[in-house]
């Protein structure tokens, strides 16, 4: 039996619209400008590649920079919750833009929800 590789059900070119819509959304969202860079270019460029193995693609992004390590590389970074739900409402509106619909949209975006959660290092302020 052949596995499903969702990779394959989405392609190159509609993942990299993708990640586009979901960069500048993230370029326009008040709570995640702080932490992210002015220049996106080079964090998109990873994120297509991440995205590509984490969807049963080619593993573009551990050819080029090892290990992902995720949890660990977002430490330097103050992921709180606020921002989680702001990262996953950038992405639901990009998957809209880009019209990734159905099962597969469903499947991609409880497992980025997963992530994202597991993500979250640093709490919201409680003031
Ligand atoms: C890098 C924020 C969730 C994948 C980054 C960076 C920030 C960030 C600030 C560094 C940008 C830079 O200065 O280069 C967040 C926030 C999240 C989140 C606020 C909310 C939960 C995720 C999720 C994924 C992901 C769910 C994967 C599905 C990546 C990748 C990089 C990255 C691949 C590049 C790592 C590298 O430098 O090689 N993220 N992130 N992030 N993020 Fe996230």
């Amino acid at each position: 039996d052949k596995k499903i590789v969702p990779y394959d059900v989405i392609g190159e070119q509609k993942l990299h619209q993708l990640v586009d819509a979901f960069y500048s959304r993230v370029a326009k969202h008040p709570d995640l400008i702080p932490i992210f860079p002015k220049d996106l270019t080079e964090v998109a460029r990873k994120q297509k590649q991440f995205l590509t193995q984490f969807l049963g693609g080619p593993q573009l992004y551990t050819e080029e920079h090892g290990h992902p390590m995720l949890r660990a590389r977002h430490i330097p970074h103050e992921v709180t919750p606020t921002r989680a739900k702001a990262w996953l409402s950038c992405m639901s509106q990009a998957m809209d833009e880009v019209h990734l619909t159905g099962a597969i949209r469903e499947y991609i975006f409880s497992r980025l929800t997963l992530t994202a959660q597991h993500m979250v290092n640093t709490p919201d302020d409680t003031l």
